[in-house]
């Protein structure tokens, strides 16, 4: 199969590059190794990929169309590059809009035009905003979002929708769930704490603890986008990848000590705006429509996390 992926520079992007490539498929990456966190390490893990780079930027057309060509007729396209991040784009909501609408609608014109087999779309469990009603299912209301991110979320759905009506372009959108694991990306939870408290230093705790995420890990979602890749599926759709197994804040913090083998110093700070209370999938659809299950328990994840820290690939990330 010959596939485009955006963002494989990326924590999931390569991953899912890694596996695609490993089963034999063709692989074209656009990636514009943007500056969100320090380039060199994803020049670093693009270097080690079994795949073609394009490198361009998703807002700028003829970039894409660089990509496309290089992919050739009828692709399969799985979309993940995005200005990623809840609390940064409260500071930048027209660059959030830039790349993950205006982006996102150039890559579903330029995938139409390419007849693509099918447009998988990196949607986020933010979309459906803050709310403390477990389990969240795809039929809930998603018009309250909480942060520019999930907006750009949201209309990048909505987009997925609208192509699959107008043009019979076989979209899903697929929401993930907190995903971790090896090049996690610098600025998340986990990837942050393990880093300080290995070193000793202060670890920032927002709010009492008792705020709870699905945490996937990155080889349970990398699983349930090749499913969506590979699956018949209806014209289009939103698909949850979570665990539905919330853990809370205070509850991570004990398991990521566990794993570290050392106690963090906590330096409690107010919840931050942006952030939800929690998110728990539902695990249904994502059951029936791509036999997903996500399999890997949090202190597995963890372990494997910090055993992938310690060795030599990780050598720029600690
Ligand atoms: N990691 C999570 O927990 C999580 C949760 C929900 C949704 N997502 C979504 O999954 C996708 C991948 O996230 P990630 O955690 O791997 O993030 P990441 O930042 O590691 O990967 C994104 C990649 O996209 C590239 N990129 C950014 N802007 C670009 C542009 N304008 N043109 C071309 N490439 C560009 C980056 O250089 C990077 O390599 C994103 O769409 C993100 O919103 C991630």
């Amino acid at each position: 199969m010959n596939v485009l992926v955006t963002g494989g520079a990326g924590f999931i992007g390569s991953h899912l590059v890694t596996a695609l490539a490993a089963r034999g498929d063709r692989v074209v990456v656009l990636d514009n190794f943007d500056t969100f966190y320090d380039p060199k390490l994803k020049r670093e893990t693009a270097a080690r990929l079994k795949a073609e780079l394009v490198e361009g930027d998703l807002s700028v057309e003829a970039d894409v169309a660089r990509a496309f060509a290089a992919v050739g007729p009828n692709p399969t396209v799985v979309h993940l590059a995005a200005r990623a991040g809840v609390r940064p784009s409260i500071a930048q909501p027209a660059l959030y809009a830039k790349v993950n609408v205006e982006g996102t609608s150039h890559m579903l014109e330029a995938a139409r035009k390419a007849q693509a087999r099918r447009f998988v779309f990196a949607s986020s469990s933010s979309v459906y905003g803050a709310r403390s009603n477990p389990p969240f299912s795809e039929d809930d209301r998603i018009d309250r979002p909480v942060s520019p991110y999930a907006a750009t979320k949201i209309a990048g759905e909505m987009l997925c929708a609208t192509f699959a009506h107008l043009y019979q372009l076989t979209t899903i959108g697929l929401r993930f769930f907190t995903v971790y694991g090896p090049r996690q990306r610098p600025d998340l939870a986990i990837s942050k704490f393990a880093k300080l408290i290995r070193r000793g230093e202060p670890v920032p705790f927002f709010g009492d603890g008792t705020t709870a995420r699905d945490y996937t890990f990155v080889e349970d979602t990398v699983r349930g986008i090749t499913a969506a890749i590979d699956r018949p599926l209806p014209l289009y759709e939103v698909v949850n990848l979570g665990g539905s197994r919330p853990v809370t804040l205070n509850e991570l913090v004990a398991a990521i000590e566990k794993a570290a083998g050392k106690k963090a110093v906590l330096e409690k700070k107010p919840d931050q705006p942006g952030d939800v209370p929690l998110t728990c999938a539902s695990t249904v659809k994502s059951k029936q429509l791509l036999g997903f299950e996500a399999r890997v328990p949090v202190d597995e994840g963890l372990q494997r996390y910090f055993a992938w820290l310690d060795s030599d690939e990780a050598k720029s990330w600690r």
